[in-house]
This record gives C-alpha cells, sequence and structure tokens, in this order.
C-alpha cells in the first residue's frame, strides 16, 4: 500500500514553537502524525524517500508531539557501521526499557531472551529471530499497557538484518495493541517487508511552490540567477535547496558546472568515488558537467560512450541510477560533488568530451568548450560569438 506523493502544496504544518518550518509536507506530516497516535488504525508507517527528502525531519515532528499526547517513544536509528552486527537496532530500541522489565507482566523466559538480546549473547544471534519476535512484542505490549507507545526507527536501510525481521514479525501483530511504529528508509529493494498491515509513504520532491517558499525562508534568501541555479539544480530536494543556498554565491552561479557545495559535504558524497576504477570517476564526472540546457539526449550519449560495465561500478556504489533516458544521480548533491572533487584537468577533460559528443548541436558545443577553459581563448571566444 503506497500512497505516493510529490511535495502537496507550500503550506506550513502545525509546528512547535521555534522548529523551523516544514514546506510544503502539510498531507505527510498529517498522516505521519496520524499513525503516530496510539492507538491507531494504522499501527505502522514505512516513509521512503530518497536522501535529503525530509524523512527524519517528519519523524522528529511525531517525535516531539508524543508527550503531550502522553504517549513514551523509544527509538533506534540503523548506522552503517553496525548494519552487519545482528541484533545491534534492537540493542538501542530496547535498552532505555531494560530497568523497568522486572516489574512488567513478562514471563521468564521472555525476558531471558531479551537480556540476551541486551548482552549480545546467542541465544539470539544464533536466529533466534522468532523468539526475540514473541519477546519484543510482548514487552511492547506491557510496555504499552502503561502508557502509549510510539516505536521509531529511522535510516532503517543500516538497521542489521536480525532486527528487521524482528521488528518485521512485531510489525506483523499490532493490531489492537497500544503500540504504533514508524519507520524511516531510503529507497532499496533489501528492506524486510513489513507486512500487509504496513502503509507506505513515499515522500517525492518538493513542488515548485513548496521549493521557492524554502527558499524565501533562508535568512540569506537567494535571488536572481542564484536562486534561479539553486532551484534547478536542486530539483525540489529540501536538503539541496537548504545546502545549496547556505554555500553558493552569486559569483558562483556564473561559474560552469553545478553550484559547489560546503567542503564537509563534499567530502561526504565524494568518498565513494575513490573506491572506483579511473573508468567509471570519468564517466560520471562527464555525467556531472552536462548542464539542464543539454539535450534532453545528452545522458544517453554518456552512457553509451562509458559502456555498461563502467556504469555497473557506478551504480552499485549507490551513485547513479540508469533510467529510460541515461544515467542518473541518485541525488542532486552528488553532481556537485563530483564535479566539484575533481581536479580542474579532469573537468577540463569532461567539459571537452562534451563538446565532442555534442557536436550536433553547436552552441552547446561552444558553451562546453568555453567551459573547459578557465580563461577562455580566442579561437573559443570566436566560436561562442559565432552560435
Ligand atoms: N519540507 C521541508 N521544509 C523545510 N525544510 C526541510 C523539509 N524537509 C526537509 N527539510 C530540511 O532538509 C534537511 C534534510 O532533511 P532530512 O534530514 O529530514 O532528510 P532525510 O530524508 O531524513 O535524509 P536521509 O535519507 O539522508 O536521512 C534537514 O535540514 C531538514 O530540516
Ligand atoms: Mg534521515
Amino acid at each position: 500500500m503506497d500512497e505516493h506523493t510529490d511535495g502537496g502544496r507550500a503550506a506550513v504544518g502545525p509546528e512547535a514553537a521555534g522548529d523551523p518550518p516544514l514546506v510544503g509536507r502539510d498531507a505527510e506530516l498529517a498522516r505521519v502524525l496520524r499513525a503516530a497516535d496510539v492507538p491507531s488504525p494504522d499501527p505502522v508507517l514505512l516513509l521512503l524517500g530518497e536522501p535529503g527528502t525530509g524523512k527524519s525531519a517528519l519523524l522528529e515532528r511525531a517525535v516531539r508531539r508524543a508527550p503531550a499526547a502522553g504517549t513514551r517513544v523509544l527509538r533506534a536509528e540503523g548506522s552503517e557501521p553496525e548494519k552487519g552486527l545482528p541484533f545491534a537496532a534492537l540493542h538501542q530500541l530496547l535498552r532505555p526499557s531494560a530497568a523497568e522489565w522486572d516489574g512488567l507482566e513478562l514471563a521468564g523466559e521472555r525476558r531471558e531472551v531479551l537480556r540476551a538480546v541486551l548482552a549480545a549473547r546467542s541465544v539470539a544471534a544464533d536466529g533466534g529471530v522468532m523468539a526475540a519476535g514473541v519477546a519484543v512484542l510482548e514487552l511492547l505490549s506491557a510496555l504499552g499497557g502503561r502508557r502509549p507507545l510510539l516505536v521509531v526507527v529511522d535510516d532503517a536501510q543500516w538497521c542489521d538484518r536480525a532486527s528487521l525481521e524482528v521488528l518485521s514479525f512485531v510489525a506483523r501483530r499490532l493490531a489492537g495493541e497500544p503500540v504504533t511504529m514508524l519507520f524511516a528508509a531510503r529507497p532499496a529493494d533489501t528492506l524486510p517487508v513489513l507486512g500487509p498491515r504496513a502503509a507506505a509513504l513515499t515522500l517525492g520532491p518538493l513542488d515548485a511552490a513548496a521549493s521557492d517558499r524554502l527558499l524565501d525562508l533562508r535568512p540569506d534568501r537567494p535571488v536572481g540567477r542564484l536562486r534561479a541555479r539553486i532551484l534547478a539544480q536542486a530539483a525540489g530536494n529540501p536538503l539541496a535547496l537548504t545546502e545549496l543556498a547556505g554555500t553558493a554565491t552569486a559569483d558562483a552561479a556564473g561559474a560552469a558546472g553545478p553550484l559547489p557545495l560546503a567542503a564537509h559535504l563534499e567530502r561526504i558524497h565524494a568518498a565513494p568515488l575513490g573506491a572506483l576504477p579511473a573508468a567509471a570517476r570519468r564517466a560520471l564526472l562527464r555525467l556531472a558537467a552536462l548542464e539542464p540546457a543539454d539535450s534532453p539526449a545528452a545522458p544517453a550519449a554518456v552512457l553509451a560512450d562509458a559502456g555498461d560495465v563502467v556504469w555497473a561500478a557506478a551504480e552499485q556504489a549507490g551513485l547513479v541510477r540508469r533510467t529510460g533516458g541515461g544515467p542518473r544521480f541518485g541525488h542532486p548533491l552528488l553532481r556537485s560533488a563530483v564535479y566539484h572533487a575533481a581536479p580542474f584537468d579532469a573537468r577540463r577533460e569532461a567539459h571537452l568530451a562534451l563538446a565532442g559528443l555534442l557536436g550536433e548541436e553547436p552552441d552547446r558545443r561552444a558553451w562546453h568548450l568555453a567551459a573547459a577553459t578557465a580563461l577562455p581563448d580566442a579561437a573559443v571566444s570566436a566560436e561562442l560569438e559565432r552560435t
């Protein structure tokens, strides 16, 4: 059951005082808050969306509202380094309540299983998913009996498999319990299905009005050409809008290539490049050097030019997706990171290669030739004049 949304109208949802406003997500926020109500007719909701689409921001709204409704929150957050550690996420979720277990009506063997999970003992780690599932379900139900309970699992794509299997087992048995569960994950086919009772809500890009409003609300409200470039490059991604508006300057708006990122973000996004073969890095840089003004067929030309093996490596590293129209970066900030992390010579080579590939479009060819040189030389300037 997937309720896809492409952003909604630009409006500010119910906010706690001091929260930065969330724009364009009224319907999604209402849906998340409704799911978080205990008891809920839909006790499990999975939020899906690309990085930076606002999954954590929406979860945070539900968490912050919980105390006012008398609801207790237990949380876990998947983390990449712990993905291979069985029950690591469950450990996070269970630990804060451990001191209360003795006072709860729980069968002794259930308590033993829970303690084994906390102590990373083998009873649970040896495939005791069923035993752990039953114990966690009873624990949550008992805790919920004291006070309504909201379980929040963010970055579920990085939760260890054993924890996800246990949580899925629990999620399929929540009907009538004083417990609700919110999950958030980047889209991936490796996430175990949460069961037919779990609704999924996909966060799409913000629409144009909401993107505009997000920029208007910033203290450094970008204007003119810079604003147009931020809007085009971010393509409705709230994180990209926020970050690009925070770092890009009017000077950068006039330069070739995507707008730059803050150094720390560039490092994070460019990190997977280091593990790729040189041919894949070259192909990605060509893709990053393409502009929206280039022909819609250009990504396909770049795709064909580099070949399948090269793109498979980049796709496996999570940097691009191959679509019908050619390869696309998995995230708008990746394009900036790939472009600006490359040395000038490599960028130059990328623009020259694109000039070659776009031979049928003289104006775009001339533009890439110009971009290939920091100070356009006479021959390039003449070609730009002519087109
Ligand atoms: N609708 C929105 N309006 C204003 N700001 C937003 C909106 N959605 C997200 N943001 C801001 O964008 C940034 C990224 O959002 P968030 O961290 O929630 O994304 P995410 O989907 O959880 O990403 P990831 O997959 O990386 O965890 C945050 O600073 C957040 O406050
Ligand atoms: Mg997040």
